[in-house]
């Protein structure tokens, strides 16, 4: 792979960094804010959740514009507004200056969750494309943890303001790393600026038949698709919709931000009573998120996307079944809290090289170009929600449900996505964007 084409990837996946690190620093820095700001119970909750919001109007409006202004401004813009989230959030004089900070931060992050997988599955070449988009989940699961060390960092002097305010440092690199990086080449042959389209190609491929081919392949693919939502009216564009939507709902209904964000709560149900090892817990967690990403670096355009699904999804069956198993027994002591501990870390780390990093890539593969940032956004709308709903009800749903049927849901839903996987989803390894087709499973 040329260095070239790992740069242009990496400053696109800062998009990823600051999505976790901004997603994951509110649950130290909450604690702080609450104080300071003495919020009630339910602002506590709106003021974690608001980001989310956030997101959900970033995916509805990115889509648009990387189809409209490109790739590499809309990924500027969502710098800009990173910046500014940041900002705004550190410096808050009161609630609602902090609560509307946090909804730019959101607008940011649903921005970058569209645009950087995007952008780099368009500058990659096929065959690494894969490890390329991993590289972007790779980044979210860094910004996690940074996160997490940060908040223990700052935690001491009640610094939220150091937390939240850290994010411009990022924030600022992605921006000037923006300025200079190129437009996509696909979206250059899409806006009819054919000439640095194919200079482009011909930097990403040290063979110029290769990027000759290339080439002609996306030409041909802009002859004969048309865009916009109508677009959508045909079969095979609505499949890939259906596709889409369904793999980012599944990413999230299978459980994983429960762990990441009630963290320390499921350690309390498993044994763990004190808030220090609590936090070494969690660190753990984001550790082996972000170690266990790499297999999905170095495996992913090797053995291909489906059978690391399958790898990953039957992992996190077991270790959720087996918490499920333990959370319906009476006392979790002993041998059994650390099976339940073992258990969730078994089910991060087997996301973290399957379902999480592969679902991005999916989404950014499986739609044709004319609508490749439409589809997109509709398909990290639906993560949003999907995002939204589990961390909203998790706790309600424990208190409704009790534990074991709790994680027994989630572990059926793996179930329920490793079938789907199956029927429906295309092996896209080393395919070029333009020949991969669904409904060929
Ligand atoms: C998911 C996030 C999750 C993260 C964990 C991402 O792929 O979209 O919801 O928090 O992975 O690493």
């Amino acid at each position: 792979m040329r260095a070239y084409v790992l740069l242009v990837a990496s400053v696109a996946a800062l998009g990823g960094l600051l999505f976790g690190y901004d997603t994951g620093v509110i649950s130290g820095a909450i604690l702080f804010i609450s104080k300071d700001f003495d919020l009630p119970s339910r602002l506590q909750a709106f003021t974690i959740s608001v980001v989310l919001l956030g997101c959900m109007l970033g995916a509805v409006l990115a889509g648009g514009a990387a189809d409209r202004i490109g790739r590499r401004r809309t990924l500027l813009a969502a710098g800009i507004v990173f910046l500014v989230g940041a900002l705004v959030s550190a410096l808050a004089p009161n609630e609602m200056v902090l609560l509307a900070g946090r909804f730019i931060v959101g607008i940011g992050i649903g921005f970058s969750s569209v645009v950087a997988p995007l952008y780099i599955s368009e500058v990659a070449p096929a065959p690494s494309r894969g490890a390329l988009v991993s590289l972007y989940q790779f980044a979210i699961t860094v910004g996690i943890l940074a996160a997490y060390l940060v908040d223990y960092g700052f935690a001491g002097g009640g610094a939220w303001r150091w937390m939240l305010g850290l994010a411009l440092v990022p924030s600022l690199v992605l921006v000037g790393g923006m300025l200079v990086m190129p437009e996509s080449p696909r979206y250059l042959f899409k806006i009819g600026d054919a000439a640095l389209a194919r200079s482009g190609l011909d930097r990403i491929y040290d063979d110029r038949s290769a990027s000759a081919s290339e080439a002609s392949s996306i030409l041909e693919s802009l002859r004969t698709k048309q865009a916009g939502f109508e677009a959508f009216a045909q079969p095979s564009l609505r499949l890939a919709l259906f596709i889409g939507i369904a793999l980012a709902v599944l990413q999230q209904i299978t459980g994983i931000n429960t762990v990441i964000y009630y963290g320390p709560q499921i350690f309390e149900m498993a044994g763990i009573a004190s808030a220090s090892a609590s936090i070494l817990a969690q660190t753990l967690v984001g550790a082996v998120n972000c170690g266990m990403t790499l297999i999905a670096i170095f495996f992913v355009d090797r053995v291909g996307r489906k059978p690391l699904l399958y790898a990953g999804l039957t992992g996190m069956f077991l270790a959720l079944a087996t918490m499920a198993y333990a959370f319906s027994k009476p006392h979790l002591s002993g041998a059994l809290g650390s099976i339940t501990l073992v258990s969730m870390m078994v089910f991060v780390g087997c996301f973290a090289f399957s379902l999480g990093p592969i679902v991005w890539l999916l989404i950014s593969e499986i739609f044709p170009l004319p609508v490749r940032g439409l589809g997109m956004s509709i398909a990290t709308l639906a993560n949003w929600i999907g995002n939204f709903l589990v961390s909203q009800f998790f706790l309600t749903m424990i208190e409704l449900l009790g534990r074991p049927a709790t994680f027994g849901i989630y572990a059926l839903l793996c179930i329920v996505t490793i079938l789907f996987v199956r029927s429906m989803v295309p092996e896209t390894k080393r395919e070029l964007l333009e020949h991969i087709r669904v409904g060929t499973t």
